[in-house]
């Protein structure tokens, strides 16, 4: 493919936009300065910098972030900041969406892809996509409300009771709870049935994929091969 398509591909910008950039000497290629736009490379393996930044080419770009508290999950958020600026303009570009949404309050994995497809699969409430999220709650949990949360309790405007899949506590007021679904403030309408109230709401894992130890508040990174095939696989 030739420079100034793969950059923009890449999210780098128009194909005018790359190519001015690589005739001003900003592109390295596989290690090598190239200041011609029109110079073929396989993308296959392709590492390349723009401004000194380094890149992998990537096919489609997907992601894991490690969403901090107060951060919307949209484009245009209205009383928060925005996701988005957590992560690089390139990938902004490129159009990544997150895999369903946190609440503004709520912390922890958050995946992100421009792969409409997969996208569409991790998000649909159809697929029993687990998410495992640890819940601080105002009162203490009882033997009863925990039977209730996987028995099923009903919500407001939904026809039929939700429950859990797994709900363990881990002291009085902590909870580590699977749900499969995506339901709009689920965790916290299901919690408010029971009669108590979620304080804190972090999100441990997504269809089976940990947040990764290593990753910072805010942060982001790439995921893997190895963590996308079992992703791409549900
Ligand atoms: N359930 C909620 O109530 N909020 C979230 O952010 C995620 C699940």
């Amino acid at each position: 493919m030739q420079l100034e398509r793969i950059l923009q591909s890449q999210g780098f910008g128009s194909r005018k936009e790359c190519r001015a950039m690589i005739r001003h000497h900003l592109v390295t290629v596989n290690g090598e300065a190239c200041a011609n736009p029109f110079a073929e490379f396989s993308t296959t393996g392709l590492h390349f910098s723009v401004a000194d930044e380094a890149w992998q080419f990537q096919a489609h770009a997907t992601l894991v972030l490690h969403k901090p508290a107060g951060y919307e999950c949209s484009r245009q958020p209205q009383h928060h900041r925005s996701i988005f600026e957590l992560i690089p303009t390139p990938l902004r570009n490129r159009g990544v969406q997150p895999i369903g949404r946190l609440d503004a309050d709520t912390t922890g994995i958050l995946l992100l892809t421009d792969n409409g497809q997969l996208n569409h699969r991790l998000s649909s409430g159809k697929r029993n996509i687990p998410k495992v999220y640890r819940v601080g709650t105002r009162h203490p949990l009882t033997p009863e409300s925990i039977a209730n949360l996987l028995a099923g309790v009903q919500l407001h405007d939904e026809p039929a009771p939700v429950r859990a899949v797994a709900a363990e506590q881990i002291d009085s007021t902590t909870l580590r709870l699977t749900v499969t679904e995506g339901k709009y403030h689920q965790v916290k309408r299901m919690l408010a049935a029971t009669g108590n109230r979620v304080e804190t709401l972090h999100r441990e894992q997504f269809a089976g994929m940990l947040l990764p130890a290593n990753l910072a508040v805010g942060s982001w990174r790439w995921l893997s091969p190895d963590e996308l095939k079992p992703l791409e696989q549900q």
